[in-house]
């Protein structure tokens, strides 16, 4: 029998990695980086490598970007990146070489960048990180106006795998009404030269939610997306954060039971169109064509592996600490940060981060596997922890089980239910442990 709780709001957190970045803190001392990654696997990393420059400043975007660049500043981030990779590389050492298994390219918007700077941090990562990008799955995220044909040339060339286009929405008033100036026809251009550029995944991110969309606009812009028969589309929920532009936009049209109550039922709509248009459900946000090419090393969510980002707003992973750059969303604070790294000459310790011990891998492997559809296999979580995920979070288990958020049937796994999937961010933040949420809660943001 379901028991009777409390309504959960369902947009609480999107949980994309945990600890989350607000939960970072600068770093007493400073660990040197050559220690940190001393003892850590090495043989399949990610490599990830952040622009934080865009065109335009969207309503909804709290990432770590600014707007232009001033003469000068993208050459003078691509020299500190090429200086924070020499450290990165020399840290991680010649003994037991790193091997890269994916790269990404992320932002902000890395289009941004002209098609020789483009060349340039191919050549980082390929010449000083030694990642062979020919043979790795290589992402690549993409605004409409900068996926120009000679950009998407040199990163088709350097093997660029997926392009990700921030798309949003096909309605030019719904683009308006988020702050993204731009026009359908102009994305329906972008679209096409991605196309042409051959670059086998294409993915388009649309956002439901937003003010003034309806039940019919969000349909049609399900179906120009479908159109383009892309490989993948994620589907995001709109938030609407402090420091934001529409944040600080007073006006909300409605309550925010309404706008949840909006979004969950766009989430469904959406969800059971591309059900029915030959797509398979990967999680909340996305949905992979069920007939597109395998990924290899893409589709894996290896939970041990690390991660080296490079670039003022990437984080890096070792199995015991995550650390990064500092972080901001005031355009201020943004540039002020970005300053600050062009001018650094030592990379050689990590600044901010936060230490990942037993407690929180074992939360990190239970979010990263359970807001999957594929779910969270016990016998990989015995395997790797030693007790089963019910003897650790017997509480939080039992609270979705009874709110009817868990598939029932599935012994070896644990999997959420069709409404737990939709109450994914509300089900990631039950498992945050209490010092990441205080250190999230006072979180001062800039
Ligand atoms: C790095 S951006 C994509 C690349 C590129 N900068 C662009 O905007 O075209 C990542 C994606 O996250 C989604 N996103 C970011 N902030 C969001 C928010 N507040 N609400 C909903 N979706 C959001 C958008 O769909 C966006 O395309
Ligand atoms: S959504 Fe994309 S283009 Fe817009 S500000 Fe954010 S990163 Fe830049």
């Amino acid at each position: 029998m379901t028991a009777v709780h409390t309504p959960l709001r369902p947009y609480r957190n999107y949980v994309y990695a945990y600890p989350h970045k607000t939960a970072y803190r600068p770093l007493a001392p400073r660990p040197a980086l050559a220690d940190l990654w001393k003892d850590e696997a090495r043989q399949t990393l990610s490599l990830y490598m952040h622009i934080p420059f865009c065109e335009v400043r969207c309503g909804f975007c709290n990432l770590f970007t600014r707007i232009g660049a001033p003469d000068g500043l993208i050459g003078r981030y691509l020299d500190a990146l090429t200086r924070q990779a020499r450290a990165v590389r020399a840290a991680l050492g010649d003994e037991r070489p790193a091997r890269f298994a994916t790269a990404a390219f992320g932002g902000g918007t890395p289009t941004y960048l002209e098609a020789a700077e483009l060349e340039r941090l191919c050549d980082i990562a390929e010449l000083v990180m030694g990642a062979d990008l020919r043979a790795i799955p290589l992402s690549v995220e993409a605004s409409p106006a900068t996926a120009t044909a000679d950009r998407l040339a040199v990163l088709a060339a350097r093997g660029a795998t997926r392009v990700s286009l921030g798309v949003q929405s096909f309605v030019d008033a719904e683009a308006r009404a988020a702050v993204r100036p731009q026009r359908r026809a102009d994305v329906e251009a972008a679209l096409g030269r991605i196309r042409e550029a051959g670059i086998p995944v294409l993915n388009i991110d649309l956002i439901y939610g937003i003010m003034g969309q309806t039940a019919s606009s969000w349909r049609l812009s399900l179906d120009a997306a479908l159109r383009w028969r892309p490989e993948e589309i994620y589907l995001y929920p709109l938030y609407v954060r402090p420091l934001t532009g529409l944040g600080r936009q007073a006006d909300h049209a409605f309550s925010e039971r309404d706008w949840d109550e909006q979004r969950l039922c766009r989430y469904r709509e959406g969800r059971d169109h591309l059900l029915t248009h030959g797509y398979e459900q990967v999680s909340m946000r996305m949905f992979r064509r069920t007939d597109a090419p395998p990924q290899g090393p893409d589709d894996y969510a290896c939970q041990t592996d690390g991660m080296v980002g490079l670039g003022c707003g990437a984080r890096s992973y070792t199995s015991r600490l995550h650390y990064s750059f500092d972080y901001a969303v005031s355009m201020r604070e943004v540039r002020a940060i970005i300053d600050s790294y062009t001018a650094t000459i030592d990379f050689d310790h990590a600044l901010v981060g936060r230490a990942i011990n037993a407690d929180e891998a074992r939360r990190r492997h239970l979010l990263q596997s359970l807001l999957q559809v594929q779910g969270l296999s016990n016998a990989e979580y015995r395997l790797r922890f030693g007790c089963g995920p019910h003897e650790d979070f017997p509480g939080q288990l039992r609270v979705l089980a009874e709110r009817g958020w868990l598939a029932d049937g599935d012994t070896d796994r644990l999997r959420l239910s069709p409404e737990g999937l939709a109450y994914s961010d509300a089900i990631g933040p039950e498992f945050f442990s209490p010092a990441v949420r205080a250190a999230m809660t006072n979180y001062e943001l800039r």
